[in-house]
């Protein structure tokens, strides 16, 4: 089929190298040139495992362009992957979506499916075609369908080729029958339903997920006051296939480009008809709380931050990607710079993109080595492989003061027990073998 998507951050460069591996014929489209004459040339402008290779192995199939009205002329589907940010007041921000469908309107000469792949509020799908419908140059018919993105970046090529389910909101056959041709070679469930249920799945979806994050992370908070040790709970609860094991990892809060957003928009729609979602509240107000979980802690050890030599292990939001947002570095760090102190920094690919905001202010280091030398206090904010495989003996070998403060629990509290450190992590008990007075 003949494919164009508009758009190519995770969502639509993910999806235009997943069609083409599938024998697609895809043509993406981006307003950016200097990234269209990245992609030309076989570069990925995110960072994401496994979408290179697959970029180069099908670049016969597809193809980059700041041209839509090409690209969009004669598509069969036209995929809409554009950014749906937050607002100031926590709505969705449409304003690209919305110009997107103008851009398809003006420039379509065929029949033709339109799938709303972007995150986008309950009803949007509607309103997309309505646009559609009144911008349209050439008598053509065109069918809006809501087709929702589960993918994790750091795991988005594997979750799209090996999706959980694949969900497909319209509201004629017509389009449904397109888009399970689509789809016919992926090997996943697919579900139809209406557009507005499939919008609503997805918000669902990763509020759902969120409140998980926010009510594990609550449990730990009172874990850590009565004793109980949350890897434990958390473990016990898992065995429940109800509960699940995933999603329990408690830690300093969930970040991304999706969680905060979708947490917010849809609290925000809710209240728009007058209703308040209140678990979603709740969970939002954990989360900002827990954010800012290690500096609070910081003051057991230190009266302030003033002077400190702190060093931070993990900027970006999770490990396997360098994207920042709403990343809880992004909340410590000008705490910690605000408060006089000197801080250190490591991340294996937050780095760059962190230096854009903070160039002169962090001192960043190469190594976990070079980062924790001569430190007073160690705060970890990802769980990068580096860190957790980081001998635990070379904090006291290497810090001033061998503090650590864990944001992800990344080391087992058993074998930080022979080591001469304080370690405090989330809802777990806190070892202090290094003798230590408040400073
Ligand atoms: C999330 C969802 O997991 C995807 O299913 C969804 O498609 C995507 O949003 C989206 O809407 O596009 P992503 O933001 O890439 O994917 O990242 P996650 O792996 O879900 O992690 C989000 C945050 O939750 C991270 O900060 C992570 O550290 C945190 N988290 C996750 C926890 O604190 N505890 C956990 O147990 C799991």
């Amino acid at each position: 089929m003949k494919i164009a998507i508009a758009g190519t951050g995770y969502v639509g460069l993910v999806t235009a190298v997943c069609l083409a591996e599938h024998k697609h014929s895809v043509t993406c489209v981006d307003i950016d040139e200097e990234k269209v004459s990245l992609m030309k040339a076989g570069i990925s402008p995110i960072f994401e495992p496994g979408l290179e290779e697959l970029m180069v192995r099908n670049k016969e199939s597809i193809e980059f362009t700041t041209n839509y009205k090409e690209a969009y002329k004669d598509a069969d589907v036209i995929f809409i992957g554009v950014g749906t940010p937050e607002k100031k007041d926590g709505s969705a921000n449409l304003s690209y979506v919305y110009s997107v469908a103008i851009q398809i309107a003006e420039s379509i000469e065929k029949d033709c499916v339109v799938v709303v792949k972007s995150t986008v509020p309950i009803g949007t799908n509607d309103k997309i075609e309505a646009i559609i419908n009144k911008n349209l140059v050439s008598d053509v018919k065109v069918y809006v369908a809501s087709n929702p993105e589960f993918l994790s970046q750091g795991t988005a090529v594997r979750d799209t080729l090996h999706a959980s389910r694949i969900v497909i909101g319209v509201e004629e056959e017509i389009a449904g029958n397109t888009l399970m041709k689509v789809y016919q070679d992926f090997n996943a469930p697919i579900m139809v339903t209406n557009r507005r249920s499939a919008e609503m799945i997805k918000y669902a979806s990763n509020d759902f997920l969120a409140l998980k994050i926010s009510f594990i992370n609550e449990i730990a908070n009172l874990c850590e006051i009565i004793d109980a040790d949350i890897d434990d709970v958390a473990r016990g609860m898992g065995y429940d296939s109800r509960i699940g094991s995933k999603f329990l990892n408690s830690g300093i809060g969930y970040g991304g480009s999706c969680f905060p957003k979708d947490t917010k928009a849809l609290h925000w729609l809710a209240s728009f008809y007058d209703y308040e979602l209140k678990t979603i509240k709740a969970t939002i107000e954990v989360n900002e709380n827990q954010k800012i979980k290690l500096i609070k802690k910081s003051r057991k050890y230190f009266d302030g931050l003033n002077g400190l030599t702190i060093a931070v292990l993990g900027l970006t939001f999770k490990p396997g990607t360098d994207d920042l947002r709403e990343a809880p570095s992004l909340v410590n760090i000008p705490i910690m710079i605000e408060g006089g102190a000197n801080i250190k920094a490591w991340d294996p690919a937050g780095v760059n993109n962190f230096k854009k905001i903070y160039p002169s202010e962090v001192i960043y280091c190469e190594t976990i080595e070079e980062t924790i030398e001569d430190a007073d206090i160690c705060f970890i904010f990802t769980e990068w492989d580096e860190v957790k495989n980081f001998d635990i003996n070379n904090y006291s070998k290497l810090m001033k003061h061998p503090i650590i403060l864990d944001g992800r629990n990344c080391y087992d509290v058993n074998h930080t027990k022979n080591a001469n450190i304080v370690y405090d992590s989330i809802g777990r008990a806190t070892i202090k073998n290094y003798e230590f007075a408040i400073v």
